[in-house]
């Protein structure tokens, strides 16, 4: 038991446990203790587990890879921060992309086409058309794991507009491609992921925060340390593959989408070890989070005929986008709405947001299809969605940048000249990941589409690549030494600022000089802001030295995440002199593919406090002769 003096802590018995898992397990480490680690005077033992995988995480990517390595046969772990069904995955709303054509003419070639176009052709056009193919059949097989998905009439799964997707290669009309569950399309998905995760005989480590990756000197992934917050014991995990699927880091934001568990924690992890991060410039705004709560209300409103009104009642979205309207993409959306504020045409007695209409839908539509999106207009804007608009404004919502990989979840840096190296023993999934499919923009309900396919992909990798019957090295016996260097120095912490007030400086600072509109300027004034919150670790205050629950030291943990994450996204926006998808620069207005169709990559180094900015080429290839490269060109909707 980890405890300040070696003994269990108060109010727990040595051998009293939460059960971790309701499946037999095979842990091959048995959970014996490992070495004790001293610091400060405190011993931190470890419990030991090997596993063949272990996935961090346990949204929609996390447990469909969790499915995907156990029915290959491989000894699985599953470590998550929160119960399964509250990862952030359950928030989702709209729906997911697939061209099954259930309601008009689709082809995956479309939705490609959607796909590249939408990412401003930032986008890997191998992995653009691996997703696109997969995404019908990912969609059928949660279909049969028993995704509750809304109907048609013929009983075929429902599917609806969204922003930017469209028929004929973008010259429209708008194609139904979202596959829903009225708007409760996510927390549909994971709970049904997390039963059919259920019945395999995988291991789950619930309200388990992973702290730090065990790395070899060469550069080897081999495992990972985390904390039980419940029983404030410290666990380590030797394991052929990790698997990152940690989601994204909107709380970095002082307005945003995501639940308060949205910390990157992985891409963190990712950085402390020497790692590089990609695209982290592109940075998501939904178009419409609830003005003031900035809780999402789905895009799939204005799929079924919502519009956006100005101060003066108009549609100015047909100004903007004049062929796709209030159906573009996103970013197109999101600085559509930012213009009109900034012209004075807001809405409000500040006049500083926009509404967005519903109410001239059939009730019974609503009540059908909207049932989640009313509620919260009710709860969050006091607005009868009936009878009045919402007041709406664009919020954070998704990080495009993560950690590099292929296809198969498998991590990529640069080196030694290959800028397609794979990191031995580490992979990534979903939000975290940057595979990259989004480019500098993604289309709406691509999202949990990308969850599916490269979580199953990534488990179809595990059984190619990891050898069941292999017998692991031992870790070094000082594995895991730095995650708890890391968790001691935290716990510790006497400075005088508390979390709570670096953490708001930082998310004001990310939504002032890294929002919808960029400048040189601005984001250099950011840098030097970012710089100063970052450097107030060293001044950071915990108050709470116990292990058990302790909220103060882990909102720490996650402050050190998001900060590393912030400064690396301001680093990446300064240097890309150019607009591209959600990156807007209003001092540098144009797309410049000369110089700039290449990827960012971005180090961190924690100790000295520096970035570094490197790259790697876009895909510029596709997967197969079924589809040519879709060549740049003008990005109008
Ligand atoms: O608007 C929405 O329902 C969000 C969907 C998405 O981000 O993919």
């Amino acid at each position: 038991m980890a405890s300040t003096n070696g003994k269990p802590p108060a109010g727990k018995s040595a051998t009293a446990k939460k059960p971790v898992s309701k499946a037999a397990s095979r842990d091959a480490g048995n959970g014996a203790a490992g070495p004790a680690p001293h610091l400060n005077g405190k011993a931190y033992p470890f419990i030991d587990h090997t596993f063949d995988v272990v996935v961090i995480g346990a949204g929609g990517s996390g447990l469909r890879a969790t499915v995907g390595c156990v029915e290959a046969g491989l000894n699985t772990a599953c470590i998550t921060k929160v119960f399964p069904t509250r990862s952030h995955t359950v928030a989702a709303q709209g729906g997911i992309a697939a061209s099954l054509a259930n309601m008009g003419p689709d082809d995956w070639r479309w939705h490609m086409y959607d796909t590249v176009k939408g990412s401003d052709w930032l986008g890997d056009q191998d992995a653009i058309e691996y997703l696109v193919r997969e995404a019908p059949a990912a969609v059928y097989e949660l279909e049969h794991y028993g995704v509750p998905f809304s109907r048609t009439e013929e009983g075929k799964i429902y599917q609806r507009p969204f922003g930017g997707h469209m028929q004929n290669y973008g010259e429209g009309p708008p194609v139904q491609r979202t596959c829903a569950a009225a708007d409760r399309t996510g927390h549909a998905i994971l709970h049904t992921l997390y039963g059919a995760a259920l019945k395999h005989n995988a291991r789950f480590f619930i309200e388990y925060f992973a702290i730090d990756l065990i790395t070899d000197d060469d550069g080897t992934c081999r495992g990972v340390v985390a904390l039980d917050l419940e029983t404030g014991e410290l666990h380590r995990y030797r394991a052929k593959m990790v698997i990152l699927a940690t989601g994204g880091y909107g709380r970095a934001y002082f307005s945003c989408t995501s639940a308060h568990t949205c910390t990157g924690d992985g891409n963190a992890m990712v950085l402390r070890a020497g790692l590089p991060l990609q695209d982290m410039e592109f940075v998501q705004f939904h178009p419409t989070g609830i003005y003031g709560a900035g809780c999402l209300i789905t895009e799939g409103a204005r799929g079924e005929g919502g519009y956006l009104t100005n101060a003066e009642g108009e549609r100015f979205m047909e100004r903007y986008a004049p062929s796709a309207k209030d159906l573009a993409s996103r970013d197109v959306v999101s600085r559509s709405m930012a213009m009109e504020i900034r012209d004075g045409r807001g809405v409000g007695k500040d006049a500083d947001h926009i509404f967005l209409h519903l109410e001239h839908l059939d009730p019974e539509i609503l009540a059908e299809r909207l049932p989640g999106i009313s509620e919260s207009a009710k709860i969050f804007a006091g607005v009868d969605v009936t009878r009045e608009p919402i007041p709406v404004l664009p919020t954070v919502h998704y990080n495009m940048g993560g950690i590099p990989t292929n296809f198969w979840g498998e991590m990529l840096t640069s080196k030694g000249g290959n800028p397609d190296h794979v990191v031995p023993g580490l992979m990534a999934v979903g939000e975290a990941a940057c595979v990259s499919v989004h480019g500098a923009n993604r289309l709406g309900s691509n999202s949990l589409i990308d969850l599916v396919v490269f979580g199953r992909a990534a488990g179809l990798r595990c059984a190619e690549k990891v050898d069941a019957d292999e017998k692991q090295p031992d870790l070094p016996p000082d594995a895991g030494a730095l995650a708890v260097e890391r968790l001691d120095r935290f716990r510790n912490a006497d400075g005088g600022t508390p979390t709570a007030d670096l953490r708001l400086d930082m998310q004001k600072t990310m939504q002032s000089n890294c929002a919808v509109f960029r400048t040189g300027e601005i984001l250099e004034e950011g840098q030097e802001k970012i710089r100063h919150v970052w450097s107030g670790l060293d001044d950071i205050a915990v108050t709470d030295r116990s292990l058990i629950w302790n909220t103060d030291l882990i909102e720490t943990l996650e402050f050190d995440n998001l900060i590393s994450q912030a400064v690396v996204t301001m680093d990446s926006a300064a240097q890309r002199t150019e607009s591209r998808g959600a990156h807007a620069r209003e001092d540098c207005p144009d797309r410049d593919d000369k110089v700039w169709m290449k990827h960012t990559l971005a180090w961190a180094d924690d100790h000295t406090r520096s970035i570094e900015i490197g790259d790697r080429p876009v895909h510029t290839y596709t997967l197969s002769n079924d589809i040519a490269y879709i060549k740049p060109k003008a990005r109008v909707y």
